[in-house]
């Protein structure tokens, strides 16, 4: 089981960023990086992300040992989570989806993201995973790419971010061990469940091309799997639902 060390900040330039000196000096799996804002904070494909005080950004340090395929994985594992914390305080829980491969939607606007920096041993081995993760609680600045909500705006119920921080936790413990010890079936299929797009024509950016087809289905290692008009599938490892 993993055992938590967390290091609270009033402010960092990013949390994964702090992680990794961390790492540098020695630091061990389960690792914690969490602040109250961010002065850097980034989000996938070199994006921004906007770290104002109300919000929460943290980030973990895991050590799975595992391939750089398998360490892919963790992208769901920690989108379940992150769904699994959220999903109580949701006065609609049927709008949250998870878009592939780790964003959180709520009525197709993001309320959470996870950015996952992996640093590998040569080609294959994973060695350390930085998992950042940020939740708009009480505010969503506004992003050029992409529409943006809070969860704030859409519950009833007193918001205490401690609490939140600390439930997340608890979730990541519960299905990153699901993951070591059953592999990433049950996982993908919870994904799976609130998948945004499954089954839909959609549009792929894989680097700076974009990609049409249908999302049949997530591979057993964790690929978007996509049909073209030809019929041919295409297995997408890298790439983002535009
Ligand atoms: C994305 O959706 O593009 C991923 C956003 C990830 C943001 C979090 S906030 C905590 C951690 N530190 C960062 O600099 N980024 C991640």
């Amino acid at each position: 089981m993993l055992n938590f060390i967390i290091y609270d900040y009033p402010v960092v330039g990013s949390t994964n960023d702090q992680v990794k000196s961390l790492l540098a000096q020695g630091a061990g799996e389960g690792t914690v990086v969490r602040a109250e804002r961010q002065t850097a904070g980034r989000g996938r494909r070199g994006r921004i992300w906007v770290s104002e005080p109300g919000n929460l950004y943290c980030s973990l340090l895991l050590t799975p040992r595992c391939s750089l395929i398998q360490a892919s994985q963790l992208s769901f594992v920690m989108a379940v989570a992150v769904g699994q914390t959220i999903l109580p305080f949701l006065t609609a829980p049927e709008l949250l989806y998870y878009k592939w491969p780790n964003d959180l939607l709520f009525q197709g606007r993001k309320m959470a993201g996870i950015l996952i920096e992996t640093e590998s041993r040569g080609r294959q081995l994973a060695e350390a995973c930085v998992v950042g993760i940020g939740i708009n609680i009480n505010s969503a600045p506004d992003h050029p790419a992409y529409p943006v909500t809070a969860l704030k705006r859409h519950t009833k119920l007193n918001l205490i971010k401690e609490v939140i921080f600390s439930e997340l936790l608890e979730q990541i413990k519960r299905y990153y061990h699901v993951w070591k010890q059953e592999g990433f079936d049950p996982i993908c299929e919870m994904w799976k469940q609130r998948a945004y797009g499954l089954g839909q024509n959609m549009t792929i950016l894989v680097g700076n091309k974009e990609m049409n087809g249908q999302f049949v289905d997530i591979s057993p290692e964790g690929a978007l799997l996509l049909k073209r008009e030809n019929g041919s599938i295409q297995k997408l490892m890298s790439a983002e639902i535009s």
